[in-house]
């Protein structure tokens, strides 16, 4: 049978692939530390498992609307207004299986052939991926380490062309850690109206910031730039619930209303179930995330410190999201025991075989320079991984 072409245009997610690579090891008995997974590894808060469990006892295990239950739509409005100060009507969210989910919906409905999507790069593996999906092209934007992965205004000018049709911003980023400021993203938003791009906000980090940062939404710059934009969002990283799927898209409603359409012919309405302990997410989840950003700040800053103390890596402190993005050019050209280490791939294929730990290259991010760590582990994995990395790097010659 013959496959539809866009399918061999893409790739399987690189970091599940890892985590799966990990998993399957560990399976077999090899003691791997995993940094490769993109999840908190703390459980899912009580009073949202109480929920879900309320919601099965009360049977309520049926169809819903398919584009969420009202009250949950409604707490993602109620959260919208108290936390960024925008207004939506219900029409103009739209609840999804994970916020990967609701970017796919919204790619599906605004991106055709001929459109360019501009993505600053380091970016999320699964932005370009979803553009090529639905016959787009990605357009990736460099930013730079030395600029704190700032996006270069002038930069995205030069790189907007009349076929531009969509920016995505991901502040806090997966993986740099990065976040926008206001000034950058008011040249971001200038440039947006200007052209009239649609601006893909990715927020999915917002809750997870140190140092006090703050997260500054662009669509809260204006309702111009809020008409332009849909904020992409979801419950996995803030509350501990990557397998439950839930996530959110909020925007205009000529696209939330496509959006949903979409959804209505693909998969329906997102579990039940979890649309309840969603609910519970976003209305009691507050305190289990602030207590889980204070743990997760512990792990970076020793993270970053013992990345920092082998020869050949630097690591800059990232601030906001929970994953450490070192620099390993130094590393670049030595020679490890079985030959020369001469990409990030390389060094990770290297970890993963002879030191059992997973980590993820920084290819698939758009980086020929450095690897991903996620520091949502615990302590003591941070404190071996570690080891092991650093007796690695030792075996290595120039
Ligand atoms: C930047 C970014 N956006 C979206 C997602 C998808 O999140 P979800 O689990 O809600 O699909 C992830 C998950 O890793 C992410 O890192």
């Amino acid at each position: 049978m013959k496959l539809a072409s866009r399918v061999s245009r893409i790739a399987p997610s690189p970091t599940l692939a890892m985590t799966a690579t990990a998993k399957a090891m560990a399976a077999q008995g090899i003691d791997v530390v995993d940094f490769s997974s993109g999840e908190p590894d703390f459980d899912t808060p009580d009073p949202v498992k109480a929920a879900a469990e309320a919601a099965i006892r009360a049977g309520f295990t049926k169809y819903t609307p398919s584009s969420g239950i009202d009250e949950l739509r409604q707490a993602v409005i109620e959260k919208l207004e108290h936390e960024l100060g925008l207004r939506y009507e219900k029409p103009q969210i739209l609840v999804s299986c994970g916020a990967k989910h609701s970017l796919y919906n919204l790619a599906e409905a605004c991106f055709e052939a001929g459109d360019e999507i501009i993505i600053p790069t380091p970016y999320w593996v699964s932005y370009a991926d979803q553009a090529i999906l639905n016959d787009a092209t990605p357009v990736l934007l460099p930013t730079r380490e030395s600029d704190g992965y700032a996006i270069n205004v002038d930069d995205l000018r030069k790189a907007v062309t009349p076929r531009t049709k969509a920016i995505i911003l991901n502040s806090p980023c997966n993986p740099t850690g990065a976040t926008y400021d206001r000034q950058t993203l008011e040249g971001i938003a200038e440039i947006a109206l200007r052209h009239d791009l649609l601006i893909i906000s990715d927020e999915i980090y917002e809750k997870i910031l140190y140092d006090g940062a703050t997260h500054i939404s662009i669509a809260t710059l204006g309702p111009e730039v809020a008409a332009q934009t849909v904020i992409i969002n979801g419950v996995s990283k803030a509350y501990a619930m990557t397998g439950w799927r839930i996530g959110y898209a909020a925007g205009p409603k000529n696209i939330l209303t496509a959006m949903a359409n979409i959804q209505s012919q693909s998969t329906s309405n997102p579990c039940s179930i979890s649309q309840k302990a969603a609910v519970a997410a976003l209305k009691f989840g507050g305190p289990f995330t602030e207590k889980m950003v204070v743990e997760f700040d512990h792990r970076r800053k020793v993270m970053v410190k013992r990345l920092n103390d082998i020869p050949g890596i630097t690591c800059r402190m990232p601030s906001g999201a929970f994953y450490a993005f070192p620099n390993i050019s130094g590393i670049l050209g030595q020679r490890g025991p079985n030959g020369p280490i001469q990409s990030p791939q390389a060094f990770a294929d290297h970890l993963l075989k002879q030191a059992h730990v997973a980590v993820v290259p920084g290819e698939p991010f758009g980086s020929l320079e450095h690897i991903r760590l996620s520091y949502a582990t615990s302590m003591d994995m941070i404190e071996r991984g570690l080891d092991r990395i650093a007796a690695a790097v030792k075996t290595f010659s120039a």
